[in-house]
């Protein structure tokens, strides 16, 4: 029974009407915000290419935390930028650098809020990669033994979940059971399971100094072509002992978010990456696009596609919208 019967109309003219058959909905309690943490006292630099985001010292992450809370979002990602960097990433596991502080110092100001690490020694490294160099080859099992170190001192600062953002083979399982050793059997991780090597890092590349000094990182992210592999990334992320599975970037890759959602049952979430942020600040500023409208119908797609959490350089301006 089709048309005049069937009048999908009916129930889109009044917002009453709307309201009640809205099937996705977005709340503060599925954002995550990601914040830049740098050295010294009092500083906060605005980066230059993600207008309304900034680089703070740990003084005023804690401000911006507490800030943070006091809007309904849940948690918080963190990536440090250290003053130096080497080879091996060695600042990335020092037990007093630069995130290992500022968990530390967010948990005792502002406890109730979820402090997640990115654990990746790109931020780190002198050459940019995000695993050991050598012969201009990234090495998989060497890197491994640097992201164990770098997870145990997130967990000893007080991290509540780890994230590996790395990409190489086998490090769910060596995180997990460096942590199981430690005794933070309870510790969630939260994997960036499927995470395409993709043009829209650009932005964050700037913020944290991370764009790789020789060839690219196609050699251990994804291929953007690739659904089925995305899918075996992630079941074996599963099977290594991921409590979060995580498709990145997420708009251009919705699909692999729908297909995560309907294969597994674990918590998915999508990370809304620096440069889909970016290009909807550019093109607001240009007065192309509503800014507003633009973020909460991006946010809405990530979520009807999926995902159950969102990392959003927006999370702060969704949830006062959502309030
Ligand atoms: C690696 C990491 C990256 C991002 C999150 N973790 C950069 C990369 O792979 O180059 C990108 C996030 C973003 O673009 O917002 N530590």
């Amino acid at each position: 029974m089709a048309f005049p019967i069937q009048r999908l109309r009916r129930l889109r003219q009044h917002e009453g009407f709307r309201r009640m058959v809205r099937e996705t909905r977005l709340s503060p309690d599925d954002l995550i915000y990601p914040l830049f943490v740098v050295e010294g006292q009092n500083r906060r630099e605005e980066i230059a290419s993600m207008p309304g985001q900034f680089r703070l010292s740990v003084d005023l992450l804690v401000k911006e935390a507490s800030e943070i809370e006091a809007l309904g979002i849940p948690g918080i990602i963190l990536f440090g930028i250290p003053d130096r960097k080497d080879a091996k990433g060695t600042a990335g596991y020092d037990p007093n650098g630069i995130v290992q502080r500022a968990v530390k110092a967010v948990k005792d100001h502002v406890p109730g809020l979820m402090v997640v690490t990115d654990v990746c020694i790109d931020e780190y490294t002198d050459h940019g990669h995000c695993g050991v160099v050598k012969d201009g080859r990234i090495l998989n099992d060497e890197t491994l033994d640097c992201l164990r170190a770098m997870a145990l001192t997130h967990a000893q600062a007080g991290a509540d979940m780890v994230a590996p953002s790395d990409m190489m083979d086998g490090r769910v399982a060596a995180i997990r059971g460096e942590l199981d050793q430690a005794g933070f059997t309870e510790l969630p991780i939260m994997a960036y399971a499927a995470k395409f090597a993709s043009c829209f890092y650009a932005p964050f590349r700037d913020a944290a100094g991370s764009s790789p000094q020789f060839g690219d990182r196609q050699s251990y992210q994804m291929d953007s072509a690739n659904r089925r592999e995305a899918l075996r990334e992630i079941a074996l992320d599963v099977e290594e002992g991921a409590d979060i599975i995580m498709v990145k970037p997420a708009l251009p890759y919705l699909d692999i978010i729908a297909a995560a959602r309907s294969q597994i049952l674990l918590p998915v979430a999508a990370y809304q990456v620096s440069g889909e942020y970016s290009m909807i600040k550019a093109a607001a500023k240009a007065g192309w696009l509503d800014e507003s409208r633009a973020m909460m119908e991006s946010l809405l797609s990530i979520k009807r596609a999926g995902a159950d959490l969102i990392l959003t350089y927006f999370a702060k301006d969704a949830a006062r919208l959502l309030h």
